[in-house]
């Protein structure tokens, strides 16, 4: 279903200098495609016909900006099963989980489409005292400028589009350095927006080595970075990036609280959703599940058949739930977590064996706070079960690690509801359901050590766009 081989593409074009990156299909082990790699110098000629690009991409109007975006969702539609198989082979994503992703995918586009028409200003009264009197003043949005992407490996098409839609839409041409273990989603777009006539230089999708990479990060002429991925990684990057502003969306260890009362046929089902879909590679996957003591028993009866009956296999076949992790070694690193935090005293209610990149769904009980699996991100499908018999108790747990990034809480007591949006640190608070749950126009991201800033088209556009002002002065009031 892949291609032989894939460009890279430098300002709007196709361009196969080499063919150094092997890609494999995460469920195999097999080398399934090549791909181009930037070096530096590929790099630097991105940049620099992105900052050319700045100004044809702000004057371009709203409507062609809007066109170009909804000529892309049209693209994408046609390309559907190819962009889910694609994914499918290069991320070990489950074709159910697969097909979802390009859904949104197809929305995040149709959002952005809709966004690039609505990038409003204000007008605003400036006679406040008597020496400002005749003066007003309005503001509009302008686009911050040549805009420097990192997108990560587990939503390979989705999280690039959430940098490169609002890009588009706000008028701001971008650089975008894919995940290496899996570009191809983010050469598709390149394919399809290489159809478009976007002004020569708008965009560069350039798969590289992290160490060839600095420039993304370095380098003046980019005006924005932002970056989804690992903590560790983007923390590191913000402390070079220099004067410009940076956006960071980042993991977490999400927290789901199950209160007194719940209905745990549903909730089970979402938690057990949340926890292990695409092997729980999510920087919102639920990791801590924290449960009222009324329903202890029962919720642990529940989920352990849950767990133990997910399908595990080749992500291709229609009926598996669990795919591999991306790589053996992430699964190794896991696992190692899972075998330590047993050696430590904790429980192990389902799961725990791994077999190269297949890591079991696993379920685990009397973890202590200080162990790996608990304050550090799973990114993958450990999750941890506890008991609470106080509800404030449960949202001080939640907010008692290094991260905050969405929280999911079962509660049917609208009071309580109301007091986790205000005390727990998070970006986000899903009432009713898991943590894991986003539609691609909300407000999305993390404070902590989850990242900065917000993703989700319209924040995104915030980001890229600067507010300039006019005042006017009427010298005969
Ligand atoms: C993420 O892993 O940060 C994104 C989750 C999502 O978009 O559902």
């Amino acid at each position: 279903m892949l291609q032989k081989s894939y460009p890279y593409y430098l300002a709007n074009e196709p361009v196969s200098p080499n063919q150094d990156l092997s890609v494999t299909n995460k469920y195999t082990g097999e080398v399934t495609t090549h791909v181009a790699m930037a070096d530096v110098n590929a790099i630097d000629q991105a940049i620099a016909a992105a900052n050319a690009a700045a100004e044809p991409m702000r004057k371009l109007p709203a409507f062609k900006r809007q066109q170009i975006l909804e000529y892309c969702v049209k693209r994408f539609q046609e390309r559907f099963e190819e962009l889910a198989q694609a994914l499918c082979i290069e991320a070990g994503k489950p074709i159910k989980d697969a097909r979802g992703e390009v859904t949104r995918l197809i929305d995040t586009f149709k959002i952005a489409a809709e966004e690039a028409t609505r990038i409003y200003g204000e007008v605003i009264p400036m006679d406040i005292s008597p020496r400002a009197n005749g003066y007003s003043g309005q503001w509009k949005r302008v686009p911050i400028g040549p805009c420097s992407f990192i997108s990560p490996f587990n939503f390979p098409l989705n999280l690039a589009a959430h940098k490169v839609a609002p890009a588009i839409a706000a008028g701001c041409p971008f650089v975008l350095k894919p995940a290496s273990l899996t570009p191809i989603g983010a050469l598709i777009i390149g394919e399809v927006l290489a159809e478009t006539d976007l002004p020569k230089g708008a965009f560069s999708i350039l798969p590289c080595h992290r160490d060839g990479a600095d420039l993304f990060t370095t380098d003046d002429r980019l005006k924005l970075l932002s970056f989804t991925g690992s903590p560790e990684v983007g923390w590191q990057l913000k402390a070079k990036a220099g004067k410009k502003p940076v956006v960071l969306e980042l993991g977490g260890n999400a927290a789901c609280i199950v209160d007194e009362g719940t209905d745990l046929e549903d909730a089970v089902a979402r938690i057990v959703f949340g926890a292990y879909y695409q092997s729980g590679q999510s920087c919102i996957s639920v990791q801590r599940i924290l449960v009222h003591e009324s329903l202890y028993d029962e919720a642990r009866t529940r989920l352990i058949k849950a767990v133990g009956e997910l399908i595990h296999g080749d992500p291709a076949d229609e009926n598996t739930f669990i795919g591999p992790m991306i790589s053996e070694k992430e699964a190794a690193r896991l696992h190692g977590w899972v075998e330590a935090a047993k050696a430590g005293g904790a429980k192990v209610l389902a799961g725990g064996n791994c077999d190269g990149a297949m890591l079991e769904a696993t379920l685990l009980e009397e973890v202590s706070p200080e162990m790996d699996v608990s304050c550090q991100e799973a990114f993958g499908p450990v999750a941890i079960l506890s008991k609470f018999s106080d509800y404030d108790e449960a949202l001080k747990e939640v907010n008692n690690s290094d991260f905050g990034l969405q929280a999911g809480i079962f509660t049917k007591d609208i009071y309580k509801a109301q007091k986790a949006w205000d005390e727990l640190e998070v970006g986000g608070v899903v009432i009713g359901d898991v943590p894991s749950w986003r539609v691609d126009h909300m407000p999305y991201g993390g404070v902590k050590d989850s990242g900065i800033g917000r993703e989700g088209i319209r924040y995104a556009i915030e980001d890229m766009t600067e507010i300039r002002l006019m005042v006017l002065r009427n010298p005969n009031p």
